[in-house]
């Protein structure tokens, strides 16, 4: 769809697709009860899982939500970019958009063709990834297109998404920071920014000074991002290069195609995240590769976990882990 259709469409209180440095959004206004109960229905979303307000620049959250000086000075350093804030609420978000809750999530994209149409709609746009809840995100129109069929909503096509996997989602309403989501912009650089140390409580996974509080994200639910193919996890690259699970029926994704492989016996097809095994190659085609695989129609999909010694992969590391059917 055109820049100018999308943009009477949105004013119209309709919903669109539009693309995101990070994955493709399911748009609509922020402040229209009806558009954003239409997203839920779109995505077969549960009404529990709030969906994320995009904006300008840091001015125009502060009359959507209340502001402070931690998302004033990560704002400064990362927005327009990949980190989406927890914060409180104000009057003017739609109770329905955030499913109940005091805090709502916000971020401001960098994608051009997304800015162009914040600028033009002049309203702030909620725009959860567009793929059926609990699939794996979209990435390029495509995908879209193949998950939605018939029902699939119109799309302003900005090709596919640089960076591929969703924002870092940072809740800035307790007096430490904390990390719902891993994403592109890693602990670390938050940290440097901050001046201090965060926590970082996905996939229930705790870590740094407050341990063992309770998952405060719908979307830190373990199993999301899914293919429907099942999807087997293992430890590390050699853990899955010596599985006897590994059968001629089944596809094996590995990071690049310079990875030694020796499994002829049961020979399963390769699949490859990147040619180049660059962890930014690899966020890129992460989900695209996943749908790849699950468009095999094999009986298995086999990966492995990332090393941990790279920011991105950890957020690609949560990605995978959601994703599995079992985890080797
Ligand atoms: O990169 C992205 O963030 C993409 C693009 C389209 O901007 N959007 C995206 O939205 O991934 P969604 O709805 O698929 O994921 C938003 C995440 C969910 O895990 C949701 O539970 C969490 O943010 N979230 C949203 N509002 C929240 C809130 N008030 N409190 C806690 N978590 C919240
Ligand atoms: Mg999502």
């Amino acid at each position: 769809m055109s820049l100018e259709k999308c943009v009477s469409s949105l004013l119209a209180n309709d919903v669109c697709v539009l693309p995101t440095e990070t994955v493709y959004g399911l748009a609509c206004s922020a402040l229209s009860v009806d558009a954003i109960e239409r997203v839920y229905l779109i995505k077969g979303r549960p009404p529990t899982n709030p969906l994320i307000v995009h904006v300008l620049n840091h001015n125009q959250a502060s009359e959507l939500c209340v502001t402070n000086k931690f998302s004033k000075l990560l704002a400064n350093v990362f927005w327009p970019g990949p980190l989406t804030f927890i914060l409180p609420k104000k009057k003017c978000i739609p109770l329905q958009l955030t499913a109940g809750l005091p805090n709502v999530g916000i971020r401001s994209p960098s994608h051009p063709l997304f800015r162009s149409v914040l600028k033009k709609v002049k309203i702030p746009l909620a725009a959860p990834s567009a793929n059926p809840a609990n699939k794996l995100s979209p990435t390029r129109p495509l995908d879209i297109v193949e998950s939605f069929g018939k029902d699939c909503p119109e799309i302003l096509d900005g090709g596919p998404c640089e960076l591929g996997i969703e924002s870092t989602v940072l809740d800035l309403t307790t007096s430490v920071p904390s990390i719902l989501r891993p994403g592109p912009i890693g602990q670390a650089s938050i940290e440097e920014v901050l001046g201090f140390p965060v926590n970082c409580t996905s996939g229930g996974k705790a870590t740094g000074s407050n341990s063992g509080i309770p998952k405060t994200s719908p979307g830190q639910e373990t199993k999301h991002y899914a293919p429907d193919t099942p999807l087997y996890l293992y430890s590390n690259i050699n853990v899955m290069l010596n599985s006897k699970h590994l059968k001629i029926r089944h596809v094996m994704v590995l990071p690049h195609p310079q990875v030694f492989v020796n499994v002829s016996k049961q020979d399963p097809f390769s699949l490859y995240f990147s040619q180049t095994g660059n962890p930014l190659d690899i966020a890129k085609n992460l989900f695209s590769t996943l749908r790849k695989a699950d468009k095999l129609d094999k009986e298995i999909i086999h990966t492995s976990l990332f090393p941990d010694n790279d920011e991105l992969y950890s957020a690609l590391n949560d990605r995978l882990s959601r994703a599995a059917s079992v985890r080797i």
